[in-house]
């Protein structure tokens, strides 16, 4: 049987601590300054990207390059996609490639899931529509814990456009398995009442819609970013900012030791002030990326590794 990373959900804190322990121990080749086991030299991986991205399909390939494997890439535009040929096909077709590994960004949520009750490989979920990002969601569970130390009694701030985000979905779901406290903060139009209804995390999970009530606390804040290709961006108020953007202000009002974090692509002036993205004494955006790629190392090694 084939392994698969499909979602955040449901994994245990063992599971995830093992990712991330697993993770840590490639940060030295992730970052090019040790040579890691090429232990998939044999292994096959293809990039299906059907959305737009830049940080998370280069590292899927740098981490199958930093392990010996090969990559191949489809992206949606530029496919037989654009000639009618379904989802479903397009992997089918690719697995009959030989590949050993699909991974999979796509519009639709669940889309990975399904893919994996068809195909022999594993499936890797890069991004499905608004359900998940497991990888991002490790990659800022391993950012928090090399920053804090752990998760007990931290407190982590996810703040923006909830709704439609599927990196707060896996972020959620991880933090508060190891143990964080999440609160969720963002304009009451995008913050579904779903999230709370879960009994797992809700003890843990607080809903709020002012930031500035909630900045003298944080160890962590994670700014979403406000998703303008998805319907509700177009509706988001025009003073964003105002309300809950992360401008030089408000950081000046978090603790010391809080950190700053945001998955990527960042609309700068909008969720985050130049000012306070640069800042590298807090922000943690460009390790993320760096972390990003132990984390695909991590996560191929375990679907791949036998
Ligand atoms: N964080 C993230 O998923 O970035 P990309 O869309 O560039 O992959």
């Amino acid at each position: 049987m084939p392994r698969h990373l499909l979602q955040l959900e449901g994994l245990d804190a063992p599971a995830l601590t093992a990712l991330l322990d697993r993770a840590e121990s490639f940060i030295p080749a992730a970052r090019g300054e040790a040579a890691a086991p090429a232990s998939l030299a044999d292994k096959l991986v293809a990039n299906l990207f059907f959305e737009d991205s830049t940080r998370t399909r280069l590292s899927f390939e740098a981490a199958a390059a930093r392990l010996g494997a090969r990559s191949l890439a489809l992206q949606g535009s530029g496919s037989s996609a654009s000639k009618g040929e379904t989802f479903l096909d397009t992997a089918l077709n690719v697995e009959a490639l030989g590949v050993d590994a699909i991974v999979v960004r796509t519009d639709l949520s669940g889309g990975p899931a399904q893919l994996a009750q068809h195909v022999r490989c594993a499936v890797i979920n890069a991004g499905d529509g608004r359900h998940e990002h497991p990888t991002q969601g490790l990659l800022d569970c391993l950012t928090i814990r090399r920053a804090l130390g752990g998760f007990q009694g931290a407190t982590i701030a996810i703040v923006g456009d909830i709704a439609n985000s599927r990196v707060a979905r896996s972020a959620l779901h991880a933090l508060t398995t190891l143990g964080a406290k999440v609160r969720l903060i963002g304009p009451p139009t995008l913050m579904p009442k779903s999230f709370v209804q879960v009994p797992a995390v809700a003890e843990n999970v607080s809903i709020s819609n002012d930031l500035d009530a909630n900045l003298h606390d944080l160890d962590a804040v994670m700014m979403l970013r406000v998703q303008l290709e998805r319907a509700a961006g177009g509706s988001i108020a025009s003073d964003y900012r105002v309300q809950y953007g992360l401008t030089r202000d408000r950081a000046a009002r978090l603790p010391a030791r809080c950190i700053v974090m945001h998955p990527g692509p960042v609309n700068r002036g909008v969720e985050v002030d130049d000012d306070v993205a640069d800042d590298r004494r807090r922000s943690q955006i460009l390790l993320q990326v760096t972390h990003g790629v132990a984390v695909r190392m991590a996560v191929l090694d375990y679907c791949l590794s036998r």
